[in-house]
């Protein structure tokens, strides 16, 4: 049996090796997955050692998907338009490339959380790599209209260009956020939760009964969440259950078998903050 791996900066607090035993265990699949550290610049060699060493299958974290989306062989089509891999799987000499981030994220609201997406609209915040791998999957799964809002203007309007459905996809000023409302799904996709700083969002963005979700769990995510609870929102929910349904998307491609999640998931949901 191969050997797999997740890549990122940092690493020692990632909860995939845990999550991924879990998988192995449950499906009683030899399946050696474990943490490397690499900075983008160290992260080709470390690869490539990686491969040399019976590599056969990796994720990738922060802040390397979308290097590991330029070093692929070949690349899906959700990875391609998402410009950002977080699955690695060795084929012949070379890696190709999936996403599976927003095929977690579905997963766990529609699946785990049993809410629908049909419909909603959605405010995206933030316009980096992890706005831009969920964006698409939103709208995939049949969202209404969706609004990207970010800091800095025109990484929205990138986004927004990238996707290409004008009359669908709409950008709006962060500092007009106050003057915009009637949201039934809003996604905070920035990464301000990890650095302790604060949104600073208008109470007033939420429809009644709202899906408020963070992509982060932890600490990270409880400003927003505490914003969430505090304009209304139906649904404050973290990151959690698409970290765990990303991670067994990825199992399923490099194993062929779907892992069940609820008992992962429950057991990391009793032992984060
Ligand atoms: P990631 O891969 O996590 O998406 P990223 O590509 O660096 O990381 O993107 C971080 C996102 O969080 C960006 O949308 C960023 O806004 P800018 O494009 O203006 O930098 C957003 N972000 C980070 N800190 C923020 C803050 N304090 N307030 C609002 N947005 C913030």
């Amino acid at each position: 049996p191969g050997r797999y791996a997740v890549f990122g900066q940092p690493i020692a607090h990632s909860l995939s090796p845990r999550i991924h035993a879990a998988f192995a265990r449950q499906l009683s699949i030899a399946h050696d997955y474990r943490p490397i550290e690499a900075s983008t610049e160290e992260f080709v060699g470390a690869l490539a050692a990686f491969a040399e060493s019976g590599g056969v299958g990796a994720n990738v974290t922060l802040p390397l998907k979308q290097h590991a989306a330029r070093l692929c062989l070949s690349i899906s089509e959700t990875a391609r338009r998402a410009d950002s891999v977080n699955t690695l799987v060795r084929r012949g000499e070379g890696w190709h490339g999936e996403s599976t981030d927003g095929a977690g994220l579905i997963r766990d609201i529609t699946g785990r959380q049993r809410l629908y997406v049909r419909g909603r609209r959605t405010l995206l915040l933030g316009a980096g790599g992890a706005a831009r791998a969920v964006a698409f999957a939103l709208l995939d799964a049949g969202i209404g209209e969706l609004t990207i809002a970010n800091r800095t203007a025109e990484r929205a309007d990138a986004l927004a260009d990238a996707i290409g459905q004008p009359e669908r996809v709409h950008t709006r000023y962060w500092t007009d956020l106050g003057q915009w409302g009637g949201f039934d799904l809003v996604v905070n996709a920035t990464s301000a939760g990890h650095a302790n700083m604060s949104l600073a969002l208008p109470t007033s963005l939420l429809a009644s009964r709202a899906i408020c979700y963070d992509l982060s769990y932890g600490k990270a995510s409880f400003g927003f969440l505490a914003w969430a609870r505090s304009a209304g929102a139906g649904h404050a929910l973290d990151g959690l259950g698409m970290l765990v349904e990303q991670a067994a998307e990825a199992f399923e491609i490099w194993h062929g078998k779907r892992p069940e999640t609820d008992a992962i998931y429950a057991e990391l949901r009793a032992y984060l903050p």
